[in-house]
C-alpha cells in the first residue's frame, strides 16, 4: 500500500502535458466545428483517468446524489457534499475545465445566495466554473455570479432539480410553444453571460436549432448530434449505475457486473485460502525468526 501511494500520486501530475482548457478554448472549438467532450466525475481516480483521456470539461454533477450517494433524485444533495467531491476531482484533474454543479436551493432563493455558493465552488472546491439549471427565472443569479468573475454554464430542457414540477424525468421542448420558450431561454442565458449551455433530453432538431442560434457552445445529453459537444453521466457510460439507464445513454462498459465478478472471486479466494498467496505476504529473515523462537518458546 505504501508503495502504491508513493508511486501513483506524483506521476499523475507529471505525465499530463495538456494545456489547461478554458471557457475561451471551448468557444474556439465551437468556432472550428470541433466537438466538445464533457463527462461527470465525483472522485480523484475517475477525474485523473478522464483528464488523461483528453476530456475537455469535467462536471462534478449533482447526479452524484443518485449514482454515488444512492438518493432517489438530486434534490437532497447539499453544498457540503458537492464541495467534498469537487475537492477530490480537482486533485485528480489538472487540464480539463472543472465545473461544479450548484445543488438544489443553493441558488434559487436569492442572487446573493447564488453568488456566495458559486464562490465556494471556486474557493473551497477547486472548480473553475459553476453550472445551474433553469432559464429566464435564473438570469439575476447568473448575472450576479458572472459579475464576480465566475463563469457560468446554463442547463435547459430536462432539469432534474425540477423533477416534481416536470412530472418526472421526461423529455422537454416537444411542442412548438415549449420549444420556442426553450430557445428564448437559451438566448437570455447567453445574453446574461453564460459561457456554455447544457441541453438535456430535448428533440435533436430543436437542440440543433438552438446550437446554430447561439454563439456559445451547447453540450447535449439526449439532445442529438447537432449540439457543439456531448456529455454523459460517467456511471451510466461505465455501466456502474444499475438502477435505471436513460434511453440516450450508450454503455461503453459493464463495470457493475465486473465489480460483482471480482468481489465474488475475492470471497471465494478468501474462503478457500487461495488468497493471500506467498507473493502477497511479508517475510522475515530466518535468523530473526530463529532468534524470536528462542525467546518465546
Ligand atoms: O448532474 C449532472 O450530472 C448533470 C449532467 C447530466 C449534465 O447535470
Amino acid at each position: 500500500m505504501e508503495g502504491t501511494l508513493s508511486t501513483s500520486a506524483p506521476v499523475s501530475a507529471s505525465v499530463n502535458p495538456r494545456k489547461k482548457i478554458t471557457t475561451i478554448s471551448l468557444r474556439q472549438k465551437k468556432e472550428r466545428g470541433e466537438p466538445i467532450v464533457m463527462l461527470t466525475a465525483y472522485d480523484y481516480p475517475t477525474a485523473m483517468a478522464e483528464d488523461q483521456a483528453g476530456v475537455d470539461v469535467i462536471l462534478v454533477g449533482d447526479s452524484l446524489g443518485m449514482v454515488v450517494l444512492g438518493y432517489e433524485n438530486t434534490l437532497p444533495v447539499t453544498m457540503e457534499e458537492m464541495l467534498h467531491h469537487s475537492r477530490a476531482v480537482s486533485r485528480g484533474a489538472k487540464s480539463a475545465l472543472l465545473v461544479g454543479d450548484m445543488p438544489f436551493m443553493s441558488y434559487q432563493v436569492s442572487a446573493e445566495d447564488a453568488l456566495r455558493n458559486a464562490g465556494r465552488f471556486l474557493q473551497q472546491g477547486g472548480m473553475d466554473a459553476v453550472k445551474l439549471e433553469g432559464g429566464r427565472e435564473r438570469v439575476d443569479a447568473v448575472q450576479a455570479i458572472i459579475g464576480a468573475g465566475i463563469p457560468v454554464m446554463g442547463h435547459l430542457g430536462l432539469t432534474p432539480q425540477s423533477v416534481h414540477q416536470l412530472g418526472g424525468f421526461r423529455p422537454q421542448g416537444r411542442t412548438a410553444s415549449a420549444a420556442k420558450r426553450l430557445l428564448e431561454d437559451a438566448l437570455l442565458l447567453e445574453q446574461a453571460g453564460c459561457f456554455s449551455l447544457v441541453l438535456e433530453s430535448v428533440p435533436a432538431r430543436l437542440a440543433e436549432l438552438v446550437s446554430r442560434r447561439l454563439a456559445i457552445p451547447t453540450i447535449g445529453i439526449g439532445a442529438g448530434v447537432g449540439c457543439d459537444g456531448q456529455v454523459l453521466v460517467t456511471h451510466d457510460l461505465l455501466g456502474l449505475f444499475d438502477r435505471f439507464t436513460p434511453k440516450f445513454v450508450k454503455k461503453y462498459a459493464n463495470f457493475h457486473a465486473e465489480m460483482q465478478r471480482a468481489f465474488a472471486e475475492f470471497k471465494s479466494d478468501v474462503e478457500s485460502k487461495q488468497f493471500p498467496a506467498v507473493e502477497h505476504s511479508v517475510e522475515m529473515a530466518d535468523a530473526e525468526w530463529v532468534s524470536l523462537l528462542k525467546e518465546v518458546e
